[in-house]
């Protein structure tokens, strides 16, 4: 009953995580390209080569040293150069999607192949084209397209030699970007996102208990500002290149829970919400600073560049959907924590009433209920859940099948309770599973923690003969889709 007709079913990818092609066709490279694999326990490494020549790696978000630059070293495996290939076999994926009846497939399209610099004033053609086939191909078998225009891949170049985020400089470079798309896939491409998880910039700090100083604050603060305005910008040069564009913003959703009831737990919790949720999808669907952004800004000394102009910006360009990714719950609290969890950029106090996957991440589908009612109340706007999955290992037994009914059981729950908060109000238009097809994970850089209906064979080193197989979960979510979400044994 939950779903209406026309609800979008479909998955999810990240170029960086699917393409490869990392030099191919006059693309640039990301920072992803010079990040190497890691763990659970490892932390993936971005490598460079210091002042005096010696080879160094560095830690995610780690200043480069004076006269460093960012390097690919001989001497390291990068699994986001291979990605599971998608650059050359989206016809054979795509069509994988369609038989699964997919009627949405979320995708970004990767900057650095289009702009390989970044600040050019011309695109790179082969790039253009590249995507307008992929778009073309997923037309053919009747898939919306829902793209999101950065998804963490920033141009290597803009990061080296204009300090990225830190500089406004990147907001027009976005916007021409942005623009471009607007422009060559008009016809093609109505639905866009401006940036993926918007707000992990500013929930990333402190991750793991890691100590934040007042000046890593005002960085994520400013870098945030300059990807709202040029977000914003982007919404309206969307809309006037084709009024029929649906733009959305895309934000990292964690369900916050306070550990006691203690109100001191009650309070940290409401702020952690207002520091980690709502304070960029406020800007973004509201079109101005949220009333506590005072006292987020004092707390830590931040006093960033932020013009009445860029106020005027937010105002007029706020998105038209708000859009999330869901994977878990975490839980917040005052007191000394004994037992801590990390996931998904975030870090919390174990929640006994929950399972946790292999990597620690809390499966809590009442979470993604929660989040959906919360969210329609605040913005009053369509929504999608961008992705949502579990990360797992996956056993092919001798005669090539794959029996994961653990991602069946965690994708159920969360359709079930995505139908839950629709039938309490919800405008919930959509859903795209992530890593539809197995896929480079964005924290560890494995393969191995697979999130798809379709299986890659490939390993941590890129070793494998790269063909796709069904798993048990793609004939499942294929009679979900048939039958509209009604159908979930
Ligand atoms: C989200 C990102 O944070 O979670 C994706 O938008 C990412 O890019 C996904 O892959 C799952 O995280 P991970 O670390 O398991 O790949």
């Amino acid at each position: 009953m939950a779903f209406k007709e026309g609800f979008f079913w479909g998955g999810a990818t990240a170029a960086n995580q699917v393409e490869g092609a990392w030099n191919e066709d006059g693309r640039g490279p990301a920072m992803t390209d010079v990040t190497t694999g890691g763990s659970a326990k490892e932390p993936r490494k971005i490598t460079a080569v210091a002042a005096d020549g010696s080879h160094i790696t560095l830690k995610r978000k780690e200043k480069l040293p004076e006269g460093a630059h960012y390097a690919v070293l001989d001497e390291y495996y990068y699994p986001n150069h291979f990605g599971v290939d998608e650059y050359h076999r989206y016809e054979e994926d795509i069509a994988l999607f369609a038989e699964m009846g997919f009627k949405m497939y979320r995708m970004s399209i990767s900057w650095s192949r289009l702009f390989p610099h970044g600040d050019e004033t011309e695109p790179n053609k082969a790039g253009v084209e590249h995507y307008r086939k992929v778009f073309e191909c997923l037309r053919k078998h009747n898939i919306e397209p829902l793209v999101t225009i950065w998804h963490f891949d920033t141009p290597l170049y803009l990061e080296e030699h204009y300090n990225g985020w830190n500089n406004r400089q990147l907001v027009d470079f976005y916007v021409r970007f942005a623009e471009t798309c607007f422009k060559e896939y008009k016809g093609l491409v109505k639905y866009w996102l401006t940036f993926n998880e918007i707000n992990n910039t500013v929930m990333f700090l402190g991750r793991g208990g890691a100590a934040v100083t007042d000046e890593m604050y005002h960085d994520a603060y400013q870098q945030l500002h300059y990807q709202f305005v040029a977000s914003a910008k982007a919404v309206q040069v969307g809309h006037a290149i084709d009024p029929e564009n649906k733009i959305g913003c895309m934000i990292c959703g964690i369900t916050n829970y306070p550990l006691t009831c203690d109100p001191k737990d009650i309070l940290e919790n409401r702020h952690r919400w207002e520091r980690d949720i709502f304070y960029c999808g406020d800007v973004q669907c509201k079109g101005e600073y949220p009333s506590f952004t005072k006292r987020l800004w004092e707390e830590r000394n931040v006093k960033i560049d932020c013009t009445p102009e860029d106020l005027e910006e937010l105002k007029k360009g706020t998105v038209d959907m708000y859009t999330f990714s869901y994977y878990m719950s975490s839980v917040v609290t005052t007191h000394k924590v004994t037992s801590e969890v990390s996931g998904n950029f975030v870090t919390g106090a174990r929640n006994e009433y929950l399972k946790y996957s292999d990597w620690g991440w809390a499966c809590d589908p009442d979470g993604l209920q929660y989040y959906l009612e919360v969210m329609n109340d605040r913005y009053h706007l369509p929504m999608i859940v961008t992705e949502n999955g579990l990360g797992a290992y996956d056993k092919v037994e001798e005669d090539g099948s794959i029996h994961d009914d653990y991602r069946i059981d965690y994708l159920r729950d969360h359709i079930a309770a995505m139908g839950r908060a629709i039938d309490n109000g919800a405008n919930c238009i959509g859903y795209t599973t992530w890593g539809c097809i197995d896929l480079v994970s964005a924290s560890t850089g494995e393969i191995r923690k697979r999130y798809g209906f379709i299986y890659v064979d490939i390993d941590d080193e890129g070793k494998g003969s790269n063909d796709r197989s069904r798993k048990d979960s793609f004939y499942w979510y294929k009679k979900v889709i048939a039958s509209n979400g009604e159908d979930l044994a």
